[in-house]
């Protein structure tokens, strides 16, 4: 009976611990976590037409739902930044693990610190105020052709190429996507 109390007492410690923990980074941090869901993510690598010769830059890269996807399956050069250092941990890990470490670069740090005039592509799932935030960057630092694809918030005042409602994700191309929206009436 203590044992099975013992037991219940560590898994409830446990929980504390991993939701106390999640709490803690997203203050800290400033930085919440969702993974992008599956569909999202092939959407959002498909929608920019992600290539062998593709350079993305995953901006906050969570575990790697779309890093590794990137780079194992659309064969990319991938550069993910992510802030929070259990999840830097765990995709040091997984690139470790797999067979693709020399196509991707990962980076512990602010994205707001990089530099994008590098990238080919870029890819969010951010907040909202990030995504406010990253406009001017990327209207300063984006190269010519470059498309960035964000699941679930617009890059605010820009205009997409493409929405796809189901996935929720929004391509842009640079500079087409400062031009202002039409249509309607
Ligand atoms: C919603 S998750 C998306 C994760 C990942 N892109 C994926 O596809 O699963 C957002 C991630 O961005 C990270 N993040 C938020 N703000 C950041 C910042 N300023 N610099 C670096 N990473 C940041 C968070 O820690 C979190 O892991």
């Amino acid at each position: 009976m203590l044992g099975l109390d013992l037991e219940i007492a560590i898994v409830l410690l446990g929980a504390v611990v991993v939701v106390g923990y999640f709490v803690f980074a997203s203050f800290v941090y400033g930085a919440g976590y969702q993974p992008t869901p599956r569909r999202s993510v092939e959407a959002m690598l498909r929608l920019a037409e992600v290539g062998p010769r593709d350079t993305v830059y995953d901006l906050g890269a969570g575990t790697g739902a779309i890093v590794f996807r990137a780079a194992r399956t659309y064969r990319a050069r991938v550069v993910g930044v992510e802030v929070e250092p259990v999840r830097m941990g765990i995709l040091r890990l997984r690139r470790r693990l797999g067979s693709d470490e020399e196509r991707i670069t990962l980076r512990w740090g602010n994205l707001f610190a990089l530099d994008f005039r590098d990238a080919s592509v870029v890819t969010a799932f951010l907040w909202p105020g990030a995504m406010a935030r990253l406009r001017p960057k990327f209207e300063a630092e984006l190269r010519a052709g470059a498309r960035v694809v964000s699941h679930c918030h617009a890059v605010p005042g820009w205009s997409p190429t493409t929405y796809d409602a189901g996935a929720q994700v929004y391509l842009y191309r640079w500079p087409e996507a400062r031009a202002p929206a039409t249509g309607g009436t």
